[in-house]
């Protein structure tokens, strides 16, 4: 029994010992740096002459549509640091991470929707870049339902502040 199964396992580990995997590994990688496997969908295209263009100032007109998708991204991609309010004390602050200055505060509430767009786009201090998350338009959307957050004042919005989508 016992040689058997030496026998079954040697035969096995030999088996194994092709080097496919190692050769499939770099065929898959050199197929990818070639550009043969299309572009999975969903990601969202950096630098291309059309993406400038969709940053560029002043960006769409601020309509109630614009400001409810905003508002639907903004609980999405910033509420869990910045809060629902925009006070910088969503769940992700109260778990440790630095938390983000009010945005009812003097300083940012002269922002402009474009710094905004700016801030999401680049990245600010500790808050990291959103551009490989949140494509051009919906940056726009999101910077004036900040904008519109701002306005209406501290507190105005209802909900948990722990809300995650
Ligand atoms: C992971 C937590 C986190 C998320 C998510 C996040 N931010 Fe921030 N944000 C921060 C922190 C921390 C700062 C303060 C950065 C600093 O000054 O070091 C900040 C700063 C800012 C500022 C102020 C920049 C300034 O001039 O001081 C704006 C505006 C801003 N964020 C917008 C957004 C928007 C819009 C989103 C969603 C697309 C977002 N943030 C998502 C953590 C976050």
């Amino acid at each position: 029994m016992r040689l058997a199964a030496t026998i079954a396992s040697v035969i096995f580990l030999a088996a194994c010992d092709t080097g496919t995997e190692e050769r499939d590994a770099v065929a898959s990688t050199h197929t990818v740096q070639r550009g043969y496997v299309p572009v999975p969908p969903g990601t969202v295209p950096r630098g291309t002459s059309a993406q400038v263009a969709a940053l560029a100032p002043p960006g769409p007109e601020r309509t109630p549509a614009l400001l409810a998708h905003g508002g639907e991204r903004f609980k999405i991609f910033c509420s869990p640091c910045h809060g629902l309010n925009g006070r910088g004390d969503g769940p992700v602050v109260s778990r440790g991470f630095a938390p983000p200055p009010s945005y009812h505060d003097e300083r940012l509430r002269v922002l402009t929707p474009e710094q905004i767009v700016q801030v999401i786009t680049q990245g600010k201090g500790r808050m990291f870049p959103y551009a490989d998350r949140v494509p051009p338009a919906d940056r726009w959307a999101i910077a004036h339902y900040v904008k519109e957050l701002q306005e209406r004042g501290v507190g105005t919005v209802s909900g948990q502040e722990s809300a995650t989508p």
